[in-house]
C-alpha cells in the first residue's frame, strides 16, 4: 500500500499517495487546481513548492513545477495562484483582416462572457473544424473593436483551421470557446521594469501584458522586443507606433532578413536583441520554444522574475490571439511623437 503524503495547498490540506502526481491526487479530491494539457507544456498547473519535494514536473519558473507533471514524495507546503475559473460561452466570426500574407486578425462576438487575466489563452473550436489554442488580444493596428475578442492567427501552411479562415470560416462562423488557460499573465502591482519579448504571433499575449501594464501606469518602464521572419511579416508595426507613444516604452524590432538601409529593423531574433536583464525586472516571453529557453536561463541567471508562453508546434499550436474586452490605454499628455 503507498505511503499516503499530506498536502497543504493554499490553506486547504488533501492528501497524495507517494509516486501520484500532485495534480492527479488534487483533482481527485475535488481542489479547483488551474489545468488544461496535463502533460508539461501549457503551464496553467504551474504550482510554487514551499516545502517538501516533487520528482519531475522541473518549469523555467524558479522555485515552480508543473503539478501536472511532478510526482509526490513527501509532505509538502505548495501554494498556485487563483485563477479565473473555466468557462465555455458560444460565439461567432464578427471579422476577419488579413494583416500581412501569413496573418490574419479574427474577431468574434460572445453570447455570454469569459473572464481571463491578460496574457492568457483559450481553446476555440470553429465548427467543423478542431480544437486550437490562442490568446486574445487587441488589433494589431492600434485601433479600437467592438468585437468581444481579437485573435491574431498565424496561417500555417496545410493548418486545417487558420488556412481556412477567410475560406471555409468567414463572418457568422460559429465557435465554441472554452477557458481561460496558461500562467503567462499580467501580474499587476510590480514596480520593475517589464521586459516582453515576442517571436510572431507571440505578439498577441505580449500586447495584452502591455496593455494591460500600461492601464495600470502609463508612465511604466517597459522594452517591448518583436520579430518576425521577413519585414513585411512584421503585422503589428502600427501597433508598436502606438506602444511606442508612451513615455517610458522602447520598442526594438527584428526580422531574420532585413533588406540594407533598412535601420529601423535589426537583424536576428528577438533574444539577440532582448536587453541585458537586471534582478528587478519582471520578463514575459511569448514565441518559439527555443527562444524562451534561452530568455528563462538569462532570466534566471540574475533572478529576474519570468513568465513565458512557448508555441509548441503540434496539432493544436498556439497559432495566435480576455473576456473582459481588452482596449488599447490613452497614452496621456506626455505621449512621445514618433517611434525609434
Ligand atoms: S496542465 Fe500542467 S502544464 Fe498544462
Amino acid at each position: 500500500m503507498p505511503k499516503l503524503h499530506s498536502i497543504t495547498a493554499n490553506g486547504t490540506t488533501f492528501s497524495a499517495r507517494s509516486g501520484e502526481f500532485l495534480l492527479d491526487s488534487a483533482l481527485a479530491q475535488g481542489i479547483a487546481f488551474p489545468h488544461d494539457c496535463r502533460a508539461g507544456r501549457c503551464g496553467s498547473c504551474l504550482t510554487k513548492v514551499a516545502r517538501g519535494s516533487t520528482l519531475g514536473g522541473a518549469s523555467m519558473q524558479r522555485g515552480m513545477v508543473h503539478a501536472c507533471q511532478a510526482r509526490v514524495f513527501s509532505d509538502l507546503d505548495i501554494s498556485f495562484e487563483q485563477l479565473p475559473p473555466v468557462r465555455a460561452a458560444n460565439g461567432e466570426v464578427t471579422s476577419l483582416k488579413v494583416r500581412c500574407a501569413d496573418v490574419i486578425e479574427v474577431g468574434i462576438k460572445l453570447a455570454n462572457p469569459i473572464v481571463f487575466r491578460p496574457g492568457q489563452y483559450c481553446t476555440f473550436k470553429f465548427r467543423g473544424f478542431p480544437a486550437r489554442s490562442f490568446s486574445p488580444t487587441l488589433p494589431a493596428d492600434g485601433s479600437s473593436t467592438t468585437d468581444d475578442i481579437t485573435l491574431h492567427i498565424k496561417r500555417v501552411r496545410d493548418g486545417r483551421v487558420s488556412m481556412a479562415l477567410g475560406e471555409d470560416i468567414l463572418q457568422g462562423h460559429k465557435v465554441r470557446v472554452e477557458g481561460p488557460f496558461g500562467a503567462a499573465f499580467f501580474r499587476p502591482g510590480r514596480s520593475g521594469r517589464m521586459v516582453l519579448v515576442a517571436g510572431g504571433t507571440g505578439f498577441a499575449p505580449i500586447l495584452s501584458i502591455a496593455s494591460a501594464a500600461l492601464h495600470e501606469d502609463h508612465a511604466r518602464e517597459m522594452v517591448v522586443v518583436t520579430g518576425a521572419r521577413t519585414v513585411p511579416s512584421l503585422y503589428m508595426a502600427r501597433g508598436l507606433v502606438t506602444l511606442q507613444s508612451f513615455p517610458g516604452v522602447k520598442v526594438i524590432v527584428t526580422a531574420s532578413e532585413v533588406p540594407q538601409g533598412l535601420s529601423i529593423v535589426r537583424t536576428g531574433s528577438p533574444d539577440q536583441h532582448t536587453p541585458d536583464l537586471k534582478a528587478e525586472d519582471v520578463v514575459y516571453a511569448a514565441g518559439a520554444p527555443a527562444m524562451i529557453k534561452l530568455l528563462a536561463a538569462r532570466a534566471d541567471r540574475v533572478g529576474a522574475e519570468f513568465y513565458s508562453d512557448p508555441f509548441e508546434a503540434s496539432g493544436n499550436a498556439r497559432d495566435v490571439g480576455t473576456t473582459q474586452r481588452l482596449a488599447w490605454p490613452n497614452p496621456g499628455p506626455r505621449a512621445r511623437a514618433s517611434a525609434a
